[in-house]
């Protein structure tokens, strides 16, 4: 029987209780797809995805055949195979294959769109406080050489919700603001924002929007160019479990004429999808590959994909916050929330550390618990993440494992 689509998370009312139970998992024996080391309780996968054996070895296969004769790949065939490549992820996404370019990472793509934009001295560059570091500062560098500034819009937490957010946006726009660069879904807190209701506030007020979108492919039903954002940009290797160096970066029509990679290679000025194309040489095999990955989550339904890791998430984060005591940041529903969830340590156990690296390291030594520490709001906070092959076992043994710490 087939799973209802999510809804986008964060537009969902805040009264559904949080599911008292975790999903039942979507086959047996799951995770023997994954190479993962059995002994550790894996649950960052926000950070760098995990890719499945499948996949891996479609992107060998194509490795394989690359070396066997490199030039026949890398130049005489390679604009047809990344087409290909392009219309299926552009299919996934919501995306038309002459809108859409493949880039490394997401930290590539913004940096192809803040790097492209022509910045007078006094200009301003709004993105919000959890912006991803390696985002916010590009966005510091490129308005330290033109004279500019960067405003940086606070979110609260608990999070305040996205008509107060989106408002807070909006007033933040001044007469300077040049570009809005706002994150889908945010890596300290793992917010679902509402990237589509600041979009229509910011063209209400003439201003284009970056949304980077580093972890919402496969985390969330997406149609990009319902979005309406000026560009998005977005990782495959994260919950499509591509190989890693898959992105992409999408930019509506009007908005391609001036925009360049990061790398400026033999293609300049002859247009998006040349300048995309080649970025001088590089294994192209993990974007050859996210056909594959989209293919290979697919038979376990995509929609039952985010169902599973979506109830994970509020199951997890329930649990957590019941068990250490500690107020979410966002609704316990889950309404804010994809696959993550960013749930604060108690204070006698946050207290314990230095810095955040230390906890991370603690858990990992003394329980084989991987899972990645942020500061939210000067909060330390771990951050999970569910993936199809994560078992509810592993969030209990987190939950005690931390009660024990503050022993
Ligand atoms: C919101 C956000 N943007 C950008 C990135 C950078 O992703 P990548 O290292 O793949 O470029 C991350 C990584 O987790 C992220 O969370």
């Amino acid at each position: 029987m087939p799973s209802p689509t999510l809804a986008h998370p964060a537009a969902s009312s805040h009264t559904t209780p949080a599911p008292l139970s975790p999903p039942t998992p979507l086959a047996p024996d799951i995770r023997s797809h994954w190479t993962l080391d059995p002994s550790v309780a894996f649950l960052n996968h926000g950070s760098f995805g995990a890719c499945p054996r499948e996949v891996l070895a479609e992107q060998q296969r194509l490795r394989d055949e690359l070396e066997r004769e490199p030039l026949l790949f890398l130049d005489r065939t390679r604009d047809g195979r990344l087409d290909q490549a392009l219309t299926a992820v552009g299919a996934f996404i919501g995306a038309t294959r002459g809108n859409l370019g493949f880039v490394t990472n997401a930290t590539e793509g913004c940096a192809a769109v803040i790097r492209s934009i022509d910045l007078k001295p006094g200009d301003e560059l709004l993105t919000t406080a959890h912006a991803y570091d390696a985002i916010s500062f590009t966005l510091q560098h490129v308005a330290d050489r033109a004279g500019a500034k960067v405003i940086r819009v606070p979110i609260d937490t608990p999070y305040v919700g996205d008509d107060r957010f989106v408002s807070l946006i909006d007033s933040a726009i001044t007469p300077r603001t040049r570009l809005v660069v706002v994150d889908h879904i945010t890596s300290v807190s793992a917010l679902v924002l509402p990237v589509k209701a600041i979009v229509e506030r910011c063209a209400a007020r003439g201003v284009d929007v970056l949304i980077d979108g580093a972890h919402a492919p496969g985390m969330i039903d997406l149609n990009i160019e319902q979005l309406g954002a000026a560009w998005y940009t977005g990782n495959l290797h994260k919950w499509v479990c591509a190989p890693k160096g898959a992105g992409f970066l999408h930019a509506r029509r009007d908005r391609q004429r001036n925009l360049h990679p990061a790398i400026v290679s033999n293609h300049y000025g002859q247009g998006f999808a040349a300048e995309f194309n080649w970025q001088g040489t590089r294994d192209i095999t993990p974007w050859l590959s996210a056909p594959r990955a989209i293919e290979f989550m697919g038979q376990f339904g995509w929609d039952r994909v985010r169902q599973h890791n979506h109830q994970m998430a509020a199951w997890a984060q329930r649990l957590l916050c019941e068990t250490w005591g500690v107020e979410p940041l966002s609704p316990l529903d889950g309404s804010s929330l994809g696959s993550m969830a960013s749930v604060p340590l108690p204070p006698r156990v946050a207290a314990r550390y230095a810095d955040r690296g230390e906890c991370v390291r603690e858990l990992f030594e003394r329980f084989r618990i991987e899972i990645p520490g942020m500061v939210v709001n000067g909060l330390l906070t771990l951050r999970l993440s569910c993936q199809v092959y994560n078992r509810a076992e592993e969030y209990e043994k987190l939950a005690a494992a931390v009660v024990g710490l503050g022993g």
